[in-house]
């Protein structure tokens, strides 16, 4: 009798755990396929929503679980940064949080990367949820603490020095500082700062302006992304696999974007969809990614892969 509840006890535990780990990964998955292309993500933000309830818990939360299991060799004080991030959202009114304000709360968080492994992204949204797993590899935003913490919420003030608004926050496009927009916008500068070696920007072929100045990755991250520290920029342009092919390397948009970074002295490749040398080079790299998310593709999303 003991025995058999004790099994339940740990079949049940189990599956908690299991579930907890899916909708953890796929809500990270989604907000920071959001939040890199924060422009093409209305549902995520729409003006009705109000802060995230339990924000605190979440945030906090996250910040242990990312300090304890994702990377314990770092140190971070979970309570400290949460204090830093509410000051920054609570001391100022719903619309009027700037980049500035999150000063101290990145001060508190400051990380390290390793080089060559570097993703950035636009625009590749349905990919990076297919895919997900085999993006593990690279680092992206929503690999670092910051981005591990936020992924996916919403949150704004009131008044001054009232605290959060949990019945809802303004759109982006109504603040000029909005507090959600100037957390990601620091974030993704401090994370292109760091980029250095070898590193990929994934863009998708079928659409107009796959690569938009407005874009985070337009507007922020390739501006902050330094000659001096990236060896190569490797530019991966990826269609869906029944189309359109709008642009490639050499149509469109991404010929700017090759156009800017020549100015700016960056070497470069670009790379349009190339399935079969891409699907033989991700299947010798990890069988593993290929087995646990239970697809075998033959499908441009590998091509994010080839230089695992
Ligand atoms: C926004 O905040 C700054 C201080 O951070 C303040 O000087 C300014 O008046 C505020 N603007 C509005 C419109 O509330
Ligand atoms: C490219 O964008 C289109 C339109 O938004 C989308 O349907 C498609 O899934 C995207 N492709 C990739 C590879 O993410
Ligand atoms: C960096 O990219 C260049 C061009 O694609 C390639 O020749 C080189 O081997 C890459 N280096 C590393 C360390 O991956």
């Amino acid at each position: 009798m003991y025995k058999h509840e004790s099994l339940l006890k740990s079949t049940e535990a189990q599956q908690v755990v299991t579930v907890t780990k899916t909708s953890v990964s796929f809500a990270i998955t989604s907000i920071i396929i959001c939040f890199i292309t924060l422009h093409f993500c209305p549902s995520q933000l729409r003006a009705q929503l109000g802060t995230t309830p339990n924000i605190k818990h979440i945030v906090v939360g996250r910040c242990y679980t990312y300090t304890t299991l994702v990377n314990p060799s770092l140190r971070y004080d979970c309570e400290e940064i949460w204090r830093q991030f509410e000051e920054a959202v609570i001391s100022h009114s719903s619309c009027n949080v700037t980049v500035e304000d999150y000063f101290h709360m990145f001060n508190a968080m400051p990380q390290i990367w390793p080089c060559d492994n570097f993703l950035f992204w636009s625009k590749t949204r349905t990919l990076m949820h297919s895919y997900a797993a085999v993006f593990r590899h690279f680092w992206t935003l929503e690999d670092t603490l910051v981005g591990y913490m936020f992924n996916d919420l919403i949150w704004c003030g009131q008044e001054e020095d009232s605290g959060f608004d949990f019945s809802s926050c303004p759109e982006w496009s109504a603040c000029r500082s909005h507090p959600v927009y100037s957390l990601w916008r620091q974030a993704s500068q401090n994370f292109a700062e760091m980029a250095c070696g070898n590193i990929t920007i994934l863009l998708n072929g079928s659409i107009v302006n796959a690569f938009n100045r407005k874009s985070m990755f337009g507007s922020v991250e390739l501006d902050s992304l330094d000659p001096q520290r990236v060896n190569y920029v490797n530019i991966k342009v990826v269609t869906s696999l029944d189309g359109p092919h709008i642009e490639s390397c050499s149509q469109g948009s991404i010929v700017d974007l090759i156009q800017i970074l020549r100015s700016r002295g960056f070497h470069w490749t670009c790379t349009d969809n190339d399935q079969y040398v891409m699907f033989s080079v991700w299947k010798f790299h990890d069988i593993k990614v290929n087995y646990e998310s239970g697809i075998v593709v033959l499908d441009q999303s590998i091509t994010s892969c080839d230089s695992c």
